[in-house]
């Protein structure tokens, strides 16, 4: 997995965009979803949340929801706190370092955008769902954004080209992430996908977003 601290932290905002087809479009879909189904006074469990994209923008469209910014990296939690500071809504915002231990919250939704893929094996790929569904009331909802197996041999191709066309990515980000892509990142079918969500008591995955190798789903945690 990338370290996602120091430099590799400090320059995220500004490197994401040129790495994910749609990055935008996965948070703003995610929290059209949210907009619609979450009470005024909704908890959000954010895994991995970075240097707090999905806080930022949910937290200034509905004043009445709190987060949880969850992570494993200290330099992008770090820089999240300064931006909610920046915001004004650093006070609805619970900042937690490292694992989640069963049943400390009881949030109402989980996101989990861009995460998954960082882990290596199923069976931490597995627990890594159960620390969400532990964490979540029973019908908390759950967003997952991931990089997926390529379905074809010239899918990942295209999207390096497409990174590199459209987003701005250089030819020596496409040789590094070309690299990344086998080396960082643990990418799963859509059909292993599901028998996870499965095992970690959630619905089956429906899907709400996809940009050649990197989809969305949506899921519930079972009753
Ligand atoms: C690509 S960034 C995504 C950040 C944010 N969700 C976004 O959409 O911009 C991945 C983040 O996941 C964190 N991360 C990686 N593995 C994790 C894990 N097992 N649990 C929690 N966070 C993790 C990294 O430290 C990093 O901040």
């Amino acid at each position: 997995m990338p370290t996602f601290t120091g430099e590799e932290a400090q320059n995220y905002d500004q490197r994401i965009s040129k790495l994910v087809p749609g990055y935008e479009i996965i948070h703003q879909l995610t929290a059209a979803q949210l907009n619609v189904t979450l009470a005024t006074n909704a908890t959000i469990l954010v895994i991995g949340a970075g240097t707090g994209r999905e806080i930022i923008e949910l937290a200034q469209a509905n004043k009445g929801w709190h987060f949880i910014a969850q992570d494993v990296s200290a330099d992008m939690l770090a820089i999240a706190d300064q931006n909610f500071t920046n915001l004004g809504v650093r006070e609805r915002v619970t900042i937690h370092h490292g694992k989640v231990d069963h049943s400390v919250y009881k949030a109402d939704a989980a996101l989990c955008l861009l995460v998954m893929h960082f882990v290596q094996s199923k069976r931490d790929k597995v627990n890594l769902l159960r620390q969400i569904s532990e964490n979540l009331k029973p019908e908390g909802q759950l967003y997952l954004a991931d990089l997926m197996s390529p379905e074809n041999d010239f899918e990942r191709d295209a999207q390096f080209q497409f990174c590199h066309r459209f987003l701005g990515l250089t030819e020596q980000g496409v040789v590094k992430m070309r690299r990344n892509f086998i080396e960082e990142f643990f990418p799963i079918s859509a059909q292993c996908l599901a028998e996870l969500f499965a095992e970690a008591n959630f619905s089956v995955p429906i899907p709400y977003f996809q940009a050649l190798g990197f989809r969305a789903f949506y899921a519930q945690k079972h009753i």
